[in-house]
């Protein structure tokens, strides 16, 4: 489909082929193989002389759908869909570094990428600097010769600082550096990756861009700016001789995707494009419920603080604003002193589920320090912007009376 329509249609009609019999859903091809005539057919594939997929490892027909309508609602040239968001981020960031490299990355992280950051690359041989997101001058000074990304999160999950992307974007392009954004508490809608400045954009598709919490994916969107023919980067020098601006989404695909082989099931495929229909519509509830639920935690007695974007008296307020017009996502935590009282809440809430999740239509909470980061020091956990006493809530879709209501019978 043309890029020309307007966010809405793309999300309901983006990347969408006219499938067989005048279905209007994309048909999931659960197929493991592509079979061709001749043998003449099936190199050519290999080759890259024609177009065509071969095994659902590296491409599959449902998937790809899904990866067409993803590019465009970012503004890339290409996406690649994956089986979670952390073999996203994983692909994504081995695209790029070889042992010896480091990347820089925000301190404030999700779990998960602060821990293959830190440990898993680390025992390859790729060291981290973690960097507060927020400190610009820090971020500047951290990039050394070794230095080959620096990778931040749109919105910090659960920190819930909202680091000014733009300026980030300008000290990593004037250090010759690829910007990789984790944009997956805001999603497409909230910013596009080019709003942000973004050369490469994350998302646990998990999360918003599906909606139901019905399965796990990931995507990275190659916008196709960033210039790979560089003397940084001499490992990218066969796939921008042969792609050019395409350079990154081939050696992600053709290299580091084929041979880690972290893809989607098509049924999955077929379920995160289904439920991007709705992504504009369910953002919009989630941001609007979410404004209402922080204004009433604030104004709760037992109610110690509440961090989240949207309240006029939060630090990140004004970037947020700026850079996502007046909407700042379903995240929102808070704390009432202790993680004894914590506990009594989550246990004494009737609507919000306890569980390990964020980006459902559901309203979903969370007491990360003894789960999500349970492995973590008080240190890594400050890091994070962890606290004991901090319970994550992820504000659904529901009526935004329910959810008050909810909360408010759990404090009292
Ligand atoms: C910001 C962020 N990035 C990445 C991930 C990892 O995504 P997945 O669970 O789909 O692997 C998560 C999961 O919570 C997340 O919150």
């Amino acid at each position: 489909m043309a890029n020309h329509f307007r966010f809405s249609t793309l999300l309901v009609h983006g990347g969408l082929e006219p499938g067989p019999a005048g279905a209007t859903t994309v048909p999931i091809v659960q197929s493991s193989s592509f079979a061709y005539d001749t043998a003449e057919g099936l190199e050519d594939v290999f080759r890259g002389r024609q177009m065509g997929q071969v095994y659902t490892r590296i491409g599959n027909p449902t998937t790809e759908s899904l990866e067409r309508r993803l590019a465009l609602l970012d503004g890339g040239v290409a996406a690649l869909a994956t089986s979670s968001g952390m073999a996203a981020i994983t692909t994504a960031v081995m695209t790029i570094v070889r042992a010896g490299d480091e990347i820089l990355s925000s301190s404030s992280l999700f779990g998960g990428t602060f821990s293959l950051f830190r440990d898993t690359l680390g025992n390859f041989g790729i060291t981290t600097r973690f960097v507060d997101p927020l400190d610009l001058e820090g971020v500047r000074n951290a990039i050394n010769e070794r230095t080959r990304l620096l990778f931040v999160e749109s919105i910090g999950n659960p920190k819930l600082d909202v680091p000014d992307l733009p300026a980030l974007a300008k000290i990593a392009h004037d250090a010759g550096l690829p910007f990789l954004v984790d944009a997956t508490v805001t999603t497409p809608y909230l910013a596009t990756g080019g709003e942000l400045g973004a050369d490469i954009i994350i998302h646990s598709t998990s999360k918003y861009l599906n909606g139901t919490g019905n399965s796990i994916g990931g995507v990275i969107i190659d916008r196709g700016v960033f210039d790979w023919n560089s003397p940084l980067f001499p490992h990218f020098q066969p796939f921008y001789k042969k792609y050019r601006s395409f350079a990154f989404s081939a050696r992600a695909r053709k290299l580091i995707h084929k041979d880690v082989g972290g893809c989607p099931a098509p049924l999955n495929s077929f379920l995160m494009t289904e439920g991007i229909q709705t992504l504009a519509l369910r953002m919009e509830r989630h941001c609007s419920n979410a404004l209402a639920l922080a204004r009433f935690l604030k104004s709760h007695p037992k109610v110690s603080w509440v961090k989240y974007p949207g309240l006029e008296d939060s630090p990140d307020h004004e970037v947020a604003k700026r850079l996502y017009g007046g909407r700042y996502g379903g995240l929102i935590t808070f704390g009432t002193g202790d993680k004894p009282s914590a506990f009594r809440i989550i246990n004494s809430l009737k609507l919000a589920r306890n569980l390990a999740n964020i980006g459902d239509a559901k309203t979903l909470v969370i007491h990360p320090a003894s789960t999500i980061c349970c492995d973590y020091s008080t240190e890594e956990k400050a890091l994070m912007g962890v606290t004991e006493d901090l319970i994550r809530i992820s504000v659904g879709i529901e009526d935004p009376q329910d959810i008050i209501d909810d909360f408010k019978q759990a404090l009292e």
